[in-house]
């Protein structure tokens, strides 16, 4: 595995990492990698997730699976190749691949030439779960026949909704190493000054906040609170809206929001492509029928905000092309000072071969925004 150099995490001081390595990634945990109505029946498609190419389809039957992009053969990506449903077909010569990875046809072998050696060829396969409209995949450090896959955790599961509820679904790039997108999830400070919008804050309204924090199963979670008053769009939930927020590892984000007896989730899922490209996915659900009607709107809102944390990405582009250090500040900086530890001590959990044992601890939190 690679070696992410965290910084070292001081609770009490401002510090200045040296730097913060953009380089690997945390492997042995589930990754978003689609929404499933992205993917019909008898379709595939290829999406690069931590530095490797995978080919995700779905069967006649509509199962979803996943196998490397690439064919054993000469290496052609099989993304080129076609998909009947049941077999993936290589473009250059026509070797064939079932949905486990098995090679199921060579055309070129004629009657008594080894079929043996076909029976050992197989593209390397993921496992993939496909739960409440989302696509889960494994990305484990060992290969997949290694693996006990009935003793795997189950993939994360959000709060209350089912498939159906799932209303809106954005996906944008941004050109940067995983963590910072993270952070931008993370981090309450940004708020006023990069969601500046007539809809979200009215003018420069900034308030102190103080919030509850406990530890979740991978990550923590901002206990159940009613949501500042200074953002206008959870008023029109109606009712008392409450809301809990969940961060967990590799990089999603869970937002809950109930009011009487509906309920919104709001969950972002970061996924590495590369080291220097991420997908921040943002899948909106809910149960409340008028919402629906409004749907338009709050996919054009979702889209904006989304855009507004990829244009400071961008920016920040330029600035970290220096690799200056970074600064990570008392309470508002607090969760991205807990995400490097809980990194670390995923890292360390696995390079041990002992169970994670997360590092934080119920605290109040007290930043203005
Ligand atoms: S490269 Fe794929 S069949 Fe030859
Ligand atoms: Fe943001």
């Amino acid at each position: 595995m690679t070696n992410i150099d965290s910084p070292a995490i001081s609770e009490t001081q401002a510090y200045v990492p040296s730097a913060i390595a953009d380089a690997g990634f945390l492997r042995n945990l589930w990754y978003f990698a689609l929404p499933g109505r992205e993917l019909a029946k008898g379709q595939f498609k290829p999406l690069w997730l931590l530095g490797e190419p995978l080919l995700f389809g779905r069967t006649n039957e509509g199962e979803v699976f996943a196998i490397h992009d690439i064919c054993p053969h000469r290496g052609i990506p099989l993304s080129y190749g076609s998909f009947d449903g049941r077999e993936v077909e290589c473009c250059y010569h026509g070797w064939r691949f079932g949905p486990d990875g098995r090679c199921t046809a060579i055309p070129s072998l004629v009657d008594g030439q080894s079929q043996l050696a076909r029976e050992k060829i197989r593209v390397r396969s993921y496992i993939c779960r496909e739960v409440q409209g989302i696509v889960w995949v494994y990305m484990s450090e060992k290969p997949r026949a290694a693996l006990d896959e009935a003793s795997l955790p189950p993939p994360p599961a959000l709060p209350e909704v089912t498939a159906d509820q799932l209303q809106i679904v954005d996906t944008l790039d941004f050109p940067c190493y995983m963590d910072h997108a993270v952070i931008g999830l993370i981090d309450p400070a940004h708020g006023p000054y990069v969601h500046k919008s007539w809809w979200w804050r009215p003018g420069s309204s900034s308030y102190e906040k103080t919030k509850r924090f406990g530890p979740n199963d991978l990550g923590f979670t901002m206990l159940r609170h009613k949501p500042s008053k200074n953002s206008r769009a959870y008023k029109l939930l109606g009712g008392a809206p409450e809301t809990e927020i969940a961060f967990r590892l590799p990089g999603m984000r869970i937002d809950h929001t109930k009011a009487g007896k509906h309920t919104l989730v709001n969950f972002t899922a970061v996924t590495p492509v590369s080291e220097n490209m991420t997908r921040v996915s943002n899948l909106i659900y809910w149960t409340t029928p008028w919402l629906t009607a409004l749907k338009p709107i709050l996919r054009h809102f979702a889209h904006a905000f989304l855009q507004q944390d990829r244009e400071i990405v961008m920016i920040q582009r330029e600035g970290l092309k220096l690799r200056p250090s970074l600064m990570l500040i008392d309470d508002a900086d607090r969760q991205a000072k807990w995400f490097y530890r809980l990194k670390k001590e995923w890292q360390a959990s696995q390079a041990e071969g002992r169970p994670f044992a997360n590092p934080i601890t119920e605290r109040t939190l007290r930043w203005k925004s």
